[in-house]
């Protein structure tokens, strides 16, 4: 085995569940490992405490005149439940059929240290780097990064830079290198729905009192139209419209067809907004979804209660220019308006972010689409993506820079579920990717 690969297997092996706090100390061991392997690059790092997880840092000597490149990951994963479905233990990671399987495997480890990789390679071979670098990573990417804004405005002149770069984002298929030029935005909210004051048998009081299970169903499905268009009030006012260039170029774009689709999700048919296509619908329209749902008896068997309570957990992606606190107030208003009788609805508030999109023709995209075309011997294709990192947008507000984001998880990677995976031929051209890319933005 590989050095390279031997590094991303200890990395790996850190549990660095953010969301789960019987995990902060693994967290914090990987964190403490990342700054030892960067030390030992021979690189400035600093690990900076914060409320909960902590950010590091780490750059070159920066000399004047050359670029200032900044990559940004982050080293928390998401939680490993369901366990019992996965093949080997999350934080065992192992390589079979030329796939790294483990938690963190693609999102964001085995992406963040190709760059980290590409780097200490660069280094060896050549003594100093074509640009001055910042490596800034952090371990709340998964819980939607409360801390890092108010640290990056903090330390804005030493972090300041002409262009951001990072892979924690998708290839449409293998071997297609990809440039992300969008990111969906976000906005999560919990909602209780309560009945009476406890359980109450269903046979002495059903009938009599409103079912807060019933009612939580009522709200679910309020928030779509039979055509499964977003129902909510004023939802789609400041929806940017999809341009001709932007379809007719992802009609184009391989791994998105009806069969595609079909094949790596498992669904029996594809469903969505009438009028666009799975891509369109993914990276350019925003969406409604329940991410949670919950009431009453769960156990074996039938148990005849009337539940007190009910709850679903909703998040909305939102694509540019709406904008997720004006979209939540919204979405209040909406669940308060069908609120079924008998019943209450409370709905907190949770994380956001705001949409992305950069300009894919900009000289730095160009920097990036060579980098990609570099490294996968390959044309790369454009797109947007569905998922969300709302740091991106915050970045490029505060830093008034562009973000490219040079994504190599693919579809069948299986990120925040079961078996995440990533293909060692991904980890190989990451590593590519990051000399290819700082190579080109230093011109
Ligand atoms: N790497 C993902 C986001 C992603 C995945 C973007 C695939 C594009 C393609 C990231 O780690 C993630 O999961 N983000 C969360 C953000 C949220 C917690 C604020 C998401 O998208 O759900
Ligand atoms: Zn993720």
């Amino acid at each position: 085995m590989t050095k390279q690969l031997e590094d991303l297997l200890s990395f790996l092996r850190f549990a660095s569940v953010s969301t789960d706090s019987d995990h902060t100390s693994d967290v914090r061991d990987c964190a403490e490992w990342l700054i030892k392997k960067l030390e030992h690059m021979g690189l400035d790092t600093e690990l900076h405490e914060t409320p909960q997880h902590p950010i590091v840092v780490a750059r070159n000597k920066h000399v004047a005149g050359k670029k200032t490149c900044l990559i940004y990951g982050h080293y928390d994963v998401q939680p490993v439940d369901p366990v019992e479905l996965w093949d080997s233990p999350p934080f065992e990671p192992e390589i079979r059929d030329g796939r790294i399987w483990g938690r963190g495997s693609t999102d964001n480890k085995g992406q963040m240290l190709a760059h980290v990789l590409g780097v200490e390679q660069t280094l060896e071979e050549e003594g100093e780097l074509p640009v001055n670098l910042i490596f800034l990573f952090e371990g709340e990417e998964e819980i939607g990064s409360p801390n890092l804004v108010p640290f990056i405005e903090k330390h804005k002149a030493e972090l300041q830079c002409d262009v951001i770069a990072v892979s924690d984002t998708g290839m449409v298929s293998k071997g297609v290198p990809t440039l992300g030029y969008g990111l969906r935005g976000i906005a999560c909210c919990e909602v209780t729905v309560k009945g009476p004051a406890g359980d109450l048998h269903s046979g002495v009081y059903g009938g009599a009192v409103a079912n807060p299970a019933t009612a939580v169903a009522r709200l679910v499905a309020s928030l779509h139209d039979s055509e499964g268009n977003v129902a909510i009030e004023g939802f789609y006012d400041e929806v940017r419209p999809l341009e001709d260039w932007e379809r007719n170029m992802w009609a184009e774009v391989p791994g998105m067809s009806e069969q595609d689709m079909l094949a790596v999700t498992g669904s029996p048919a594809l469903f969505g907004e009438p009028g666009y296509s799975s891509a369109e619908r993914l990276w350019a329209r925003p969406t409604a979804e329940v991410n949670g749902i919950g009431s009453g008896y769960q156990g074996e068997g039938s148990k005849t209660v009337l539940p007190a309570e009910a709850m679903a957990k909703f998040s909305f992606r939102l694509v540019p220019d709406q904008d997720p606190k004006d979209i939540m107030k919204k979405v209040q208003a909406h669940l308060e308006k069908h609120c079924p009788e008998g019943v209450t609805v409370e709905v907190e508030v949770g994380h956001d972010g705001k949409p992305f999109y950069a300009d894919p023709h900009s000289k730095n995209g160009k920097a990036g689409q060579e980098a990609l075309r570099q490294a996968f011997g390959k044309e790369p294709v454009l797109i947007r993506e569905g998922g969300s990192i709302p740091i991106i947008q915050d970045m490029k507000e505060i830093f008034g820079v562009e973000a490219l984001m040079l994504g190599l998880a693919l579809p069948d990677c299986q990120i925040h579920a079961p078996n995440e995976n990533y293909y060692v031929e991904n980890f190989e051209a990451g590593i590519r990717l990051n000399r290819a890319l700082l190579k080109e933005l230093a011109k």
